[in-house]
């Protein structure tokens, strides 16, 4: 095999699920437990998205991932809002994402949003996980930080097994319930046919590191040959939100998933009423916490590569649509560029 693997993107994973059941945490935690190996520089912040290096999932991950392993570079993580207004903004996060992660409070069970979700997964044919979360609200659970599921399965009382293997068993009756062949993780021999339930809590970040090798060999399995891209390309990306933003006016936030983009690239974004032909202002990308307070919360770039979340600020962007492609022209033809923003 000679291909160069720099050319292989990072699989873009959106996190689905209910209202508080939560997405957010899991994220945080993982981004906290960077922070606490003395890597929180490797974590980059973008725009709706965070993106996780290979190493540092195998340092969170333990003797569960070998780097040596996997040559997939890491993970975009997509956070999604579960608040039942926020629907379009959801279904555009599934069905951009190569994989997903669909949480559930094993207190609270499936929910509308639960349900919603998977439909959203159904029709985009997404492969997918259940964060089985909240793990620790199990009554007399005994927390140990960060650990793998089966080490703390094995710390626990009888009757603590019992109670978390009743809920997990529900939420495997339920994904049932919606057609889907579901099982715990670590009896899933084919993750295409059946979704692996793992139970976290992204609280004590019990069974985290579960979750972090489950997706990465999941994508290193199924998805590397959708991930062969030619990174110097032309750009190619979804809006997920259109936004104001003082300074810059009308802006996009952006998921690239193919191509590069720059900051003086023509690009054709498709629109209400017809595409909108635009050159690029400048790209944003959030800047790190510390820094937010004394100046501008972005930062300007001036080239960013898939996979990426970027805040595109262009002339003419007022009629741009959430879920609309984005497509850098170059030294393409503008014409057929149009036609392929049309066609989508
Ligand atoms: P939306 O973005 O509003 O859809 O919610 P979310 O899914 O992002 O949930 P979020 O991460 O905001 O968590 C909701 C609440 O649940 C917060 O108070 C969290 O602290 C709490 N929570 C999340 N995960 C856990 C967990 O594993 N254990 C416990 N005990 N609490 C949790
Ligand atoms: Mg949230």
């Amino acid at each position: 095999d000679t291909r160069d693997p720099t050319s292989l993107r990072t699989p873009i994973v959106a996190v689905l699920g209910h209202v508080d059941h939560g997405k957010t945490s899991l994220l945080d935690k993982i981004r906290g437990s960077a922070v606490i190996e003395g890597e929180a520089g490797a974590i980059t912040q973008h725009i709706g998205a965070t993106a996780v290096p290979l190493d540092i999932i195998s340092t969170i991950a333990g003797e569960l991932v070998d780097p040596d392993d996997f040559d997939l570079p890491g993970l975009l993580f997509i956070d999604t809002p579960g608040h039942h207004s926020f629907t379009t903004l959801r279904s555009r996060g599934g069905a951009l994402a190569d994989i997903a992660i669909l949480v559930v409070d094993v207190n609270d069970g499936f929910q509308p949003q639960t349900l919603e979700a998977l439909d959203i997964l159904r029709r985009s044919e997404t492969p997918f996980i259940v964060a089985a979360n909240k793990i620790d609200t199990v009554p007399g659970w005994n927390a140990n930080e960060d650990s793998p599921i089966n080490d703390t399965y094995e710390a626990q009382s009888d009757r603590v097994r019992g109670r978390l293997d009743e809920s997990l068993y529900e939420i495997i009756g339920n994904l049932s319930d919606e057609g889907f062949s579901a099982d715990l993780y670590w009896r899933v021999q084919n993750f295409q046919r059946n979704v692996g339930v793992v139970p976290v809590s992204a609280m004590t970040g019990e069974g985290v590191p579960d979750l972090l090798t489950v997706m990465m060999g999941l994508s290193q399995r199924y998805m590397k040959e959708e991930m062969e891209i030619d990174v110097a390309g032309p750009g190619v990306g979804t809006v997920l939100e259109v936004k104001e933003e003082k300074g810059f006016g009308t802006t996009v936030d952006t998921v690239l998933y193919d191509g590069t983009i720059r900051s003086d690239d023509r690009i054709v974004v498709g629109g209400q009423n017809e595409p909108i032909v635009t050159d690029v202002r400048a790209l944003l990308q959030p800047r790190p916490l510390a820094e937010i307070r004394t100046e501008s919360r972005f930062e300007k770039v001036d080239e960013v590569s898939a996979a990426s979340g970027i805040k595109v600020a262009a002339p003419e962007l007022a009629d741009a649509m959430a879920g609309a492609p984005v497509r850098v022209v170059r030294d393409r033809d503008l014409d057929a560029v149009i036609d392929e923003v049309q066609a989508e």
